[in-house]
This record gives C-alpha cells, sequence and structure tokens, in this order.
C-alpha cells in the first residue's frame, strides 16, 4: 500500500546515475515501485513477470492446501483466486507452526490522507483473515515519519492522519488483545529497543545499496536514505520486547501488496547478519483503478477511487460513469459477442469483493457470452460495494478515541507461546 502520485524526490528512480533511457520497446513496460505502479495494459499488472523479476516464488495449490490443512480453516477466496499471488517463506512458517513454534504478523499503512480507499482495505482484510485462522499476535506500523518525509504535510498533520487511519484499521475487527497498532513518531522515541534495532539495520546497510534497490540519488534527503530501516524494524521480535519478552528470534509473517517487496528485500539480505530470522512474506496484487487496470486506485485521485466514506449514492455514480468497461458500445453487438472480463474493471472489483464462487462464475459465464449486460453487471457490484462501505461506515463510527489509545499502548498481548 504505497503511496500514490508524484512523490518528490522520485524522479531519481526512473534514471539513475550512470543509467540510460530504456530501449523504445520498454518505455511502455510495468514499473512497480514503492511510489508507482503502471502496468501498460488494461489487463492490469503482469504478476507472473514480477515475481520474475522480484525473485519471489507463486502461490500454487499445493500451499494453500497445506494453509487449509495445516489450520484446519477454509482458504480466503482472496486466496484461491489469486490475490495473494506470491511468497518468501511461507513454508518456513507452516513448518514451524505445525511444531508449535510461535511467530507473529506484521503489516503497516502510509497515513498520508483522511481517506482511505476500498483498495487499502484488501491487505487489512486479509491479514484480519491471517490473525483469526493462526491466533497469533500482530503488530501494525503506522508510518507517519514516512509520509511527512514524502509528501507536503506537517509532522502534526501526518500523526493526525495516523490516529484517523487507525480507525479505519480497527473497524475491520481487530482483535485489541492481540494487535499492537503504532505510530512511528510515536514509539519510536519511547522504545530504545525499537531504536536499536534500527541501529542495527542502518549500519548494515549502505548507500549504494540503498540506491540500487529504492533509487535515491544524491539530493535525496537523508532522512528517505535512512526510511527502509524504519520499516523493516518491525520485522524482528526484538524491536517489541513488551510483547516478546526480550526475545529476538520470534519468525514474522509479513502480509503485503507486492510494492512493499523492496523494503523487505532488504530486510531479509540482513536478518542472517543480525542473527535474526527472516521475516517470511505474502504478496497481495492491486486494486485496479476506476478507470482501468492501467494502474492501481490512488486516494490522490478522486475520480480513480472508491472512498471508504462515500455515501451509496456516490458509489453508484462513480462506478455507472467512471468503471471501466469490457462491454461492447451497443447492446445489439453486446448480446453478439460478449464482454471481456479480463479488462473489464467491475468484474475485476466483484473478484475482490463477491465472496460467493458459483454466483462469480456465473456472472462470468453470462458476461462473456453477452446475455449479461455491463449495466446489469455495474448492478452486482454497486450493490456489494454499498454493503461493504455503508458497514465499514457503522463499524468505524462505534471506534471511540479510547479504543485507538487502547490498540495504540504498547503492552503485552495475549497469546499461547
Ligand atoms: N510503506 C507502507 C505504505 O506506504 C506502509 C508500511 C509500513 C507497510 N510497514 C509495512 C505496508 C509493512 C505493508 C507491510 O503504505
Amino acid at each position: 500500500m504505497a503511496e500514490e502520485g508524484a512523490v518528490p524526490g522520485v524522479e531519481n528512480l526512473k534514471l539513475q546515475d550512470g543509467e540510460q533511457n530504456p530501449p523504445e520497446e520498454e518505455t511502455e513496460d510495468q514499473l512497480i515501485t514503492p511510489w508507482e505502479v503502471t502496468s501498460g495494459s488494461q489487463k492490469g499488472v503482469n504478476y507472473d513477470k514480477l515475481i520474475a523479476q522480484f525473485g519471489s516464488t507463486k502461490i500454487e495449490q499445493d500451499l494453500i492446501d497445506r494453509i487449509v490443512r495445516v489450520t484446519g480453516k477454509p482458504a480466503h477466496h482472496l486466496l484461491t483466486r489469486g490475490m495473494i499471488f506470491s511468497h518468501r517463506d511461507v513454508n518456513l512458517i507452516l513448518d514451524a507452526y505445525e511444531k508449535g513454534k510461535p511467530f507473529f504478523l506484521y503489516t503497516g499503512r502510509g497515513p498520508s490522507s483522511e481517506a482511505m480507499h476500498v483498495g487499502h482495505l484488501i491487505p487489512f482484510m486479509i491479514t484480519k483473515w491471517l490473525q483469526d485462522i493462526f491466533d497469533v499476535p500482530l503488530v501494525i506500523q503506522l508510518t507517519d515519519d514516512e509520509k511527512f518525509l514524502w509528501k507536503d504535510l506537517t509532522a502534526e498533520e501526518a500523526r493526525r492522519l495516523a490516529s484517523e487511519n487507525a480507525k479505519d484499521i480497527i473497524a475491520l475487527g481487530f482483535d485489541v488483545d492481540k494487535t499492537f497498532i503504532f505510530s512511528d513518531m510515536d514509539y519510536i522515541g519511547s522504545s530504545p529497543d525499537f531504536y536499536r534495532t534500527m541501529l542495527k539495520i542502518q549500519k548494515c546497510v549502505t548507500f549504494n545499496q540503498v540506491k540500487g534497490i529504492f533509487g535515491f540519488g544524491d539530493s535525496t534527503c537523508i532522512g528517505k536514505i535512512s526510511f527502509p530501516s524504519i520499516q523493516a524494524a518491525p520485522s524482528f521480535s526484538s524491536s517489541f520486547p513488551q510483547i516478546f519478552g526480550g526475545r529476538k528470534d520470534i519468525q514474522c509473517l509479513i502480509p503485503c501488496a507486492i510494492d512493499q517487496d523492496p523494503y523487505f528485500r532488504m530486510t531479509r539480505d540482513v536478518a542472517p547478519r543480525l542473527g535474526f530470522p527472516k521475516p517470511a512474506l505474502l504478496h497481495t496484487t492491486f486494486l485496479p483503478a476506476l478507470q482501468g487496470a492501467m494502474t492501481k486506485m490512488s486516494a490522490s485521485d478522486a475520480v480513480s477511487s472508491l472512498y471508504l466514506t462515500d455515501t451509496n449514492g456516490q458509489i453508484k455514480k462513480k462506478i455507472n460513469k467512471y468503471a471501466f468497461s469490457g462491454g461492447q458500445a451497443t447492446v445489439e453487438e453486446h448480446r453478439r459477442l460478449g464482454g471481456n472480463v479480463d479488462v473489464d474493471v467491475s468484474y475485476m472489483y466483484l473478484t475482490f469483493f463477491m465472496e460467493d464462487d458459483d454466483k462469480l462464475q456465473q456472472i462470468r459465464e453470462d458476461y462473456s457470452s453477452g446475455k449479461m449486460l455491463t449495466g446489469e453487471l455495474k448492478k452486482e457490484l454497486i450493490g456489494i460495494l454499498q454493503k461493504v462501505v455503508s458497514e465499514h461506515i457503522e463499524r468505524r463510527k462505534k471506534v471511540t478515541d479510547e479504543t485507538v489509545k487502547e490498540f495504540m499502548t504498547p503492552r503485552k498481548l495475549k497469546y499461547n507461546y
């Protein structure tokens, strides 16, 4: 869930010292960094290509079967439908879990705007499911420091947004006894152990390395240059003595959108040198923008986004007006040729939010054959998203400042190891 849109300093990502412009045929290629997502295709990001490029492992059916077997719980539809598509070392987590060895979950959010959108829900829905099936502690990092450094935001405003976003996250139903949410600005200053873990990471990574991984350059501010150590630190249990009682060997599993992988490649690289276990990862795909899967939904682009604060009327209007359609120009043509689900954004959204597999399959067939029209497909989606958003609004209303404080207080969590 990296931030979106133009980011100061990010121009460095495109052309580094000594690097040349890419050859012509590659200019429309996909570009996935923590700051930018463009796919160059109406079908969206080519995730197989990304797996090859990043060197992660594709999730195959046998891994899904193993998760189901080990936990005794059904697989989430985002896993069976390929939205959790890649991983690193999840087998090791399952090996350990089977032997009764502990692990914890770590995820995060960069609080850059008051309004979160439905795409931001995806990694948190998955994290919630993982916490439920494995019954393990969870830490959630709110990188208000990152957004202060990268965006046109004051430190105070970034900190305020962290608490606002915490309410949305809490509204997903995380267990307060097992979940610690922290703002970097608050927690790092109060935790010598977190800071010491950060320092150890900083000592292992050179400027040359972060230049290579993140595209930083000579004119990048030094806050950004050291930030990767801050996102890496929660991967190690030594950062949370109040939770893990000073143990440094507890394995970590990080569910995140694939654009965050560069941070954790760096983390996995330094872990053995510090004597810590490498964090395991589960990668998720992006929710496409309303206008088409060439890019992901972005909070800074009102037209591409469905916000968690939108009214039923706004949801209906935006989907009807903007959702890129794979349908044909006229009803007659559509009946004859059918719609193209591979580029149809409303259909793509249904794969994220419609839980009923049989119903989704029926829609796929009917839309592809031309039996179902675009308007009918959109109507299905509008109903589902109106429900998702209005229920979220109701649950968020119940999250008080007191509840936020409870989640954000450093404390012992409940777990069985
Ligand atoms: N950098 C992420 C963002 O901009 C926030 C983040 C911090 C995060 N730690 C994480 C995301 C761990 C996933 C996993 O949104």
